[in-house]
């Protein structure tokens, strides 16, 4: 579970805070889509929730544990639960599939083998079976920097996946993929979500994906929390509220 209490968030050197007060509870099995114009502050709500934004006021709780005091090395194991998958994959494109899925074991790992890149039979075993799950296991020793955007945001969801998170962030992981693979990853997200009961919150462009797959849709304004509730009452005065002048972009997205 993810408590937020009167969370805000000032970037230094700029007036307006870019979040806004925002106090919310989102539980196991909630599969939330976060909405908003380009620079509503999706992206910084979602980096407070895994503790890389430090908060000016407010407390996130994650699980029972509060994020605000925390030391450095605490934080890493919150992050140890917590998934994230990024629009630009975040991938080593030089390195195999099933080496950057590897990577998904780092947070539980001593460095040193982290950089000698010494794996267990068990830990590869758990990585082929990730890359099964998103169905890239016959392209296990391709290099990442051959394949599709829809491959590589698979090998990010195997990668998220061998990490056995709680949470699974998206910071809009479909926004560079065509509208019919943006699709399939998010059946896949949904399949993995019911699977595994996570908290699942991902950040999206498109309102349609958002209507069609989240359980819960959040809408940012300028920081502001302007919108929560279920696709049906996504109406056209709340997408009106949430972009404005350019909600008509998204009626025919
Ligand atoms: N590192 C930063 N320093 C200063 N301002 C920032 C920084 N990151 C984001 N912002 C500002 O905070 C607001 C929210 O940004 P962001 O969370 O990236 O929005 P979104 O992801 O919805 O596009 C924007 O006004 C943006 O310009
Ligand atoms: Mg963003």
């Amino acid at each position: 579970m993810i408590v937020l209490e009167d969370v805000s968030v000032q970037y230094k050197g700029v007036d307006e805070d870019a979040i806004k007060r925002v106090s919310i509870t989102i539980t196991e099995g909630e599969f939330v889509c976060v909405l908003g114009k380009s620079g509503a502050g999706k992206s910084t709500f979602l980096r407070s929730l895994n503790g890389l934004q430090s908060l000016s006021s407010g407390e996130i709780i994650v699980n029972n544990i509060a994020l605000s005091n925390l030391k450095e090395r605490e934080l890493r194991l919150i992050r140890c639960n917590i998934g994230m998958i990024f629009q630009h994959f975040h991938l080593i494109p030089r390195l195999t599939v099933l080496q950057n899925a590897l990577t998904g074991t780092f947070g539980k790992r001593k460095p040193w083998k982290n950089l000698i890149g010494l794996f267990s039979a068990e830990e590869k075993q758990v990585a082929m079976n990730a890359l099964r799950a998103v169905e890239l296991e016959d392209f296990w020793n391709r290099r990442v920097e051959e394949l599709s955007g829809g491959q590589k945001q698979r090998v990010g969801i195997a990668r998220t996946l061998v990490q056995n998170p709680k949470i699974f962030l998206g910071d809009e992981p479909v926004s560079s993929l065509d509208p019919s693979t943006a699709i399939k990853i998010f059946k896949l997200l949904k399949q993995i979500h019911e699977e595994k009961k996570l908290v699942t919150i991902i950040n999206v462009h498109d309102v349609q994906l958002a209507k069609r797959f989240a359980t819960r849709i959040l809408g940012l304004k300028n920081g502001e929390l302007v919108f929560d509730g279920t696709s049906d009452e996504m109406s056209e005065d709340v997408m009106k509220q949430i972009y404005g002048s350019e909600y008509e972009k998204q009626l025919y997205y």
